[in-house]
């Protein structure tokens, strides 16, 4: 039985220390956050994650995994001290890494034996030489430490089996030994393992998530294209896919990446470049295509009711994605804030995610489910693609609406059934249909 030690029980953190006792290893969690801790100890979780709550009952039942405030008891006898801190975005694009110092450092203060430090969260290029230097300035005496990059992959929604069954392991380190070592951590994952230098591995995260972004960005501007064309991108998407090349995967046309990563991480990735006198235009482009999807919708809707002036507008979804509450980034904020600022009276419906929103907007009223959302609406904006709103009885959504427009920013319903049901129904990028 491996010790382990995860600093950060956030996203990440939380995730990883479950799994790993799921994998048979003792794992103590840490977070500096008091109330947070004593929460999960009464088996409380910060986020929704499916799955996420049996997986920690199960551990904690089985003694593999326990929570602390505590850095000397999070390390004794620790042989692996995991960081999965917050690294959000500072006004630049930049990562603020202030809590990833506070972790090395204190690590550096309290540990009393040989240490591998692996660094999960997602880190400028570089930061990994830079956390040896403060744990050796740190040290109150010097002991043998190692710095390991292992950066997450994990996707909101799906973060257990994305853990269980990840595409391939990147441990960068200069101390082979070291990385050998938490690869065998990893080896009953049975997936491949990269071994690599410390940049690399923290470039291979940056450079995988501003590609999977740069998809995105690609297959809405394809979507707008196909609009203007009389095509249709749903089936341009699937027939791309098949070629292996390109793959099937990230080429859902909609309203954009949204997120706890995607965002920070192209922004930060174009950053670095800057800093460094280069100039990543297809970096830069990616995000301006971006956040141009959620202008084009409020005009779109628009169009559609000829002017938003007194119009309600109910929004079906408002998590950046479904399976999660996460709201960091959701293209329904600045939607909802576009359609308000034109004029609309906006609802809504989500759900998991009301409660994370209530703050981000509060101007916005929430309803209890789809059909209260639609009662009395002008139209209904699809924001976020949850089962629950592919199954709706949509002749009573369309009784209880004042006129049935519906925009589906994400292709969730057939646009030929939509129209013989009596919707106006506008897609994206489904140019055949318009017609
Ligand atoms: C992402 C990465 O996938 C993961 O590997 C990384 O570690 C963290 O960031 P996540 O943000 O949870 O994960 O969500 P993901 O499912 O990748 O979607 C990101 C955004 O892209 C969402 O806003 C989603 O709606 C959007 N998206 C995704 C599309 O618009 N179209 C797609 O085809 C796929």
């Amino acid at each position: 039985m491996k010790q382990i030690c995860v600093v950060g029980v956030g996203y990440v953190g939380l995730v990883t220390a479950a799994c790993f006792a799921d994998l048979g290893n003792r794992v103590m969690a840490l977070d500096v956050n008091e109330k947070r801790i004593e929460n999960l100890k009464k088996g409380i979780m910060p986020i929704y994650e499916p799955g996420l709550e049996e997986i920690v009952e199960r551990n904690v039942r089985g003694h593999r995994l326990s929570f602390t405030t505590s850095y000397s008891d999070a390390l004794k006898e620790t042989e692996f001290a995991f960081i999965a801190v917050a690294t959000p975005s500072g006004v630049n694009g930049e990562a603020d890494m202030q809590y990833v110092a506070v972790a090395a450092q204190t690590i550096a203060e309290t540990m009393t034996a040989p240490l591998i430090i692996i660094n999960k969260s997602t880190v400028p290029v570089g930061t990994g030489d830079w956390m040896a230097d403060i744990v050796k300035k740190y040290q109150p005496e010097p002991i043998p430490f190692a710095v390991v990059s292992c950066p997450e992959f994990l996707r909101e929604g799906t973060a257990i089996s994305d853990f269980m069954q990840p595409y391939r392991t990147i441990l960068g380190s200069f101390n082979h030994e070291a990385a050998e070592k938490v690869a065998q951590l990893h080896l009953s994952l049975r997936a491949p393992i990269v071994i690599t230098d410390l940049r690399t591995a923290e470039m291979i995260k940056y450079a995988s998530n501003a590609f999977l972004a740069t998809k995105i960005s690609f297959i809405n501007e394809i979507a707008d294209i196909c609009e203007a064309l009389g095509a249709d991108v749903k089936e341009v998407a699937i027939g791309m896919g098949y070629d292996k090349r390109i793959g099937p995967a990230m080429l859902d046309a909609g309203l954009g990446w949204g997120g706890s990563c995607f965002p920070k991480d192209v922004k930060a990735l174009a950053y670095m470049a800057e800093e460094n006198g280069l100039d990543p235009k297809i970096l830069n482009t990616v995000t301006i295509t971006n956040y141009e999807r959620r202008r084009v919708i409020v005009k779109q809707i628009e169009e559609m009711l000829g002017g938003l002036q007194g119009r309600t507008v109910g929004l079906l979804g408002l998590a950046f994605k479904p399976n999660t509450d996460d709201m960091r980034e959701a293209p329904s904020i600045d939607i909802a804030q576009g359609l308000i600022a034109a004029g609309a009276k906006v609802r809504a419906y989500d759900p998991v995610a009301m409660e994370n929103a209530h703050h981000l907007l509060p101007a916005i009223e929430t309803t209890a489910d789809p059909y209260t959302l639609a009662r009395g609406c002008d139209a209904l904006i699809v924001l976020t693609e949850w089962n629950e709103f592919k199954n709706i009885d949509l002749e009573q959504v369309r009784e209880a609406m004042k006129t049935p427009v519906i925009l589906d920013g994400r292709n969730i319903y057939d646009p030929v059934e939509m129209r013989a049901l009596g919707f106006t129904y506008r897609g994206v990028g489904r140019g055949f249909y318009r017609k």
